[in-house]
């Protein structure tokens, strides 16, 4: 994930030729499967709302090295461009991911998913949903800065056809560098 001194920002993916490349359909499922005990329990993509930003806080801080505040996640509340979704499954919060959209350029600001909930496609989903919003406004371009060691997030990144476009030295606080990736819509047409 990206790191500034607000706001951190997930920028793009490394060319991988050989990565099969997901098109932005992976949307949660019609039919989820019920919750443990038999009863519905739908799954869905919603955004954020006041009521949540403790549990957001919560997952965060549960996945990041260097969590936003809860603070901040409320402030995300407040930008008329920024948009946190929240992914539930079973009733629980499985994962979030936080973009802007402004003048024509999405920016993936923060994305994670509950440990528990890890590699069951929570991220794809959400990146997707976000991916799929954009591209109702005929967005141009989606950005994103990631650290060169989250191989995680950069396989991710890389099977929506993000591609490394820049790298970022001594970026984030701890001095790793960032990589800058972008997604153009445009390089996926036809
Ligand atoms: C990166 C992260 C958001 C992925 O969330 P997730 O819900 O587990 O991801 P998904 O299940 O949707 O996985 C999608 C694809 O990403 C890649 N991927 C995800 N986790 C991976 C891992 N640990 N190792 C390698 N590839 C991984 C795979 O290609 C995976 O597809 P597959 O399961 O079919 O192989 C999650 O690991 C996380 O929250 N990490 C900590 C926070 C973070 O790093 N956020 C991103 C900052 S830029």
């Amino acid at each position: 994930m990206p790191y500034h001194n607000a706001p951190r920002n997930c920028r793009d993916f490394l060319p991988n030729k050989s990565a099969r490349v997901l098109p932005v359909t992976a949307a949660i499922d019609d039919n989820p499967p019920a919750a443990a005990d038999g009863s519905p329990c739908p799954d869905i993509i919603r955004p954020m709302t006041k009521g949540d930003v403790a549990a957001v806080h919560a997952l965060e801080c549960s996945a990041q090295p260097d969590p936003w505040s809860a603070a901040h996640f409320a402030e995300e509340l407040d930008r008329s461009y920024s948009q946190t979704d929240l992914c539930w499954l079973h009733g629980q919060l499985a994962g979030f991911i936080c973009s802007w959209l402004v003048a024509g350029e999405l920016q993936i600001q923060n994305v994670a998913t509950a440990p528990a909930f890890r590699r069951q496609g929570v991220a794809i989903r959400l990146l997707a949903h976000v991916l799929q919003r954009a591209a109702t406004t005929g967005f141009e371009s989606a950005w994103l800065e990631v650290r060169v060691g989250n191989a995680a997030a950069i396989a991710l990144y890389e099977r929506f056809g993000f591609k490394a476009v820049a790298r970022r030295p001594n970026y984030y606080p701890d001095g790793e560098e960032a990589l800058v990736m972008c997604y153009r819509p445009s390089d996926h047409k036809g």
